[in-house]
């Protein structure tokens, strides 16, 4: 486990998830944002390169079960992305479509939030983060809302790989979660 809030557990993702994720990224509906929604190959491969990421980096979208039934019920997590030319921590979050609307991206992703700021500095994972970011198409309005709720601002426009986002940032300065503890490190 890597990460405890009120409602959550954020864990490492495994192979044995496939079918819960395939649930969350292969919907359509859900997904219309995205090129395409994920197939079974997609969703295979997508766990495969969160495992290289927690092995090369200590981190990367985490799979997320719902304490009160054990459901896995999406992923949310922080992943290094390059914009512009610059390593960026992102955090990414995706929520099955019958549990959206509660609050549970919103809640996952200021535990990374705060995580980022506080926790990895602290284990010297990289070098200091001045800010966690998110890449958001315009459209997509309840990932603006989820970051917009977290403090997350828009501060430019970019393309990224070709299609027009929002980068909505966080600085550390700016960060309400540097001292509060909405969660417990494993
Ligand atoms: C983005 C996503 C993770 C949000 O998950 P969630 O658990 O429903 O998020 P929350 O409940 O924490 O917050 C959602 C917010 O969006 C708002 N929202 C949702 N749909 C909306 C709409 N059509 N118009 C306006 N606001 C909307 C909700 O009202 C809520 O804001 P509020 O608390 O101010 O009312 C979920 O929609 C999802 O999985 N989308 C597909 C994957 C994706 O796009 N991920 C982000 C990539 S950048």
């Amino acid at each position: 486990m890597i990460l405890e809030t009120q409602r959550l557990f954020l864990r490492e993702m495994t192979l044995s998830d496939l079918d819960a994720l395939l649930l969350v990224l292969g919907d359509a509906e859900s997904m219309r944002y995205y090129p395409k929604p994920f197939d079974r190959e997609m969703v295979e491969k997508w766990i495969d390169r969160h495992r290289c990421n927690y092995a090369q980096h200590g981190l990367g979208l985490w799979a997320m079960v719902l304490k009160a039934t054990g459901e896995v019920i999406g992923d949310c997590g922080l992943v290094w992305q390059e914009v512009e030319g610059h390593q960026e921590l992102e955090i990414g979050y995706h929520i099955r479509r019958d549990q959206q609307m509660q609050g549970y991206a919103t809640e996952a992703a200021s535990a990374c939030q705060e995580y980022a700021f506080n926790v990895l500095d602290s284990v010297g994972v990289a070098r200091r983060r001045h800010r966690v970011i998110s890449l958001i198409r315009p459209e997509n309005i309840p990932s603006r809302r989820v970051a917009e709720k977290n403090g997350l601002k828009i501060v430019q426009e970019t393309l990224w790989r070709d299609i027009p986002h929002y980068i909505y940032a966080v600085q550390r300065s700016e960060s309400k979660l540097l001292t509060t503890s909405n969660f417990s490190e494993a």
